[in-house]
């Protein structure tokens, strides 16, 4: 984080919750910025966001939630974004694939709608990726103008 900025913190699991509100009174390089971490527990889908960040990045499984979840937290995030601000999120590449190829007909059907989610608003909002060789599994990054 550079200075000034702020970051709010959407996470549902209350673990991991507690143990985040724990590391930024305890680890010293988040005690730093702690002050300017808000941590809103919950779904993204229920957390009121307010609007106009300046950028989201979501490190949710998009494959393993249903389409209309998929479809329902990207319009969440897109919408709380300044136009022209990026949402950005990955997935694992070679797991991806993996998945496909070995998952039984309603799953496979399942992952092929939320593909098909992802691809709809990669087309409709401006798009670029990268691909990560270096992270464990690759992953393929996605930016989304909103
Ligand atoms: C793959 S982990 C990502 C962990 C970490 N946030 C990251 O980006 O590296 C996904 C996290 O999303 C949380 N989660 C799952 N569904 C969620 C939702 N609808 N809203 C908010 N958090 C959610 C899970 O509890 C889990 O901690």
């Amino acid at each position: 984080m550079r200075p000034g900025d702020t970051l709010d913190l959407v996470e549902a699991n209350p673990r991991f919750v507690d143990w985040m509100t724990e590391l930024l009174k305890t680890d010293p390089q988040l005690r730093r910025v702690a002050d300017r971490v808000r941590i809103l527990p919950g779904l993204v889908q229920d957390v009121d966001l307010p609007d106009g960040y300046h950028a989201a990045v979501s490190g949710l499984p998009f494959t393993n939630f249903d389409a209309e979840t998929v479809s329902g937290i990207l319009d969440i995030l897109l919408k709380a974004l300044q136009p022209q601000a990026r949402l950005s999120f990955f997935t694992y590449a070679a797991l991806r694939r993996l998945k496909l190829l070995t998952s039984r007909e309603p799953e496979y059907v399942r992952m092929v709608r939320v593909e098909a989610v992802v691809a709809d608003r990669m087309e409709s909002h401006q798009t670029d990726r990268e691909f990560v060789l270096s992270n464990l599994p690759p992953a393929w990054v996605y930016h989304l103008r909103a």
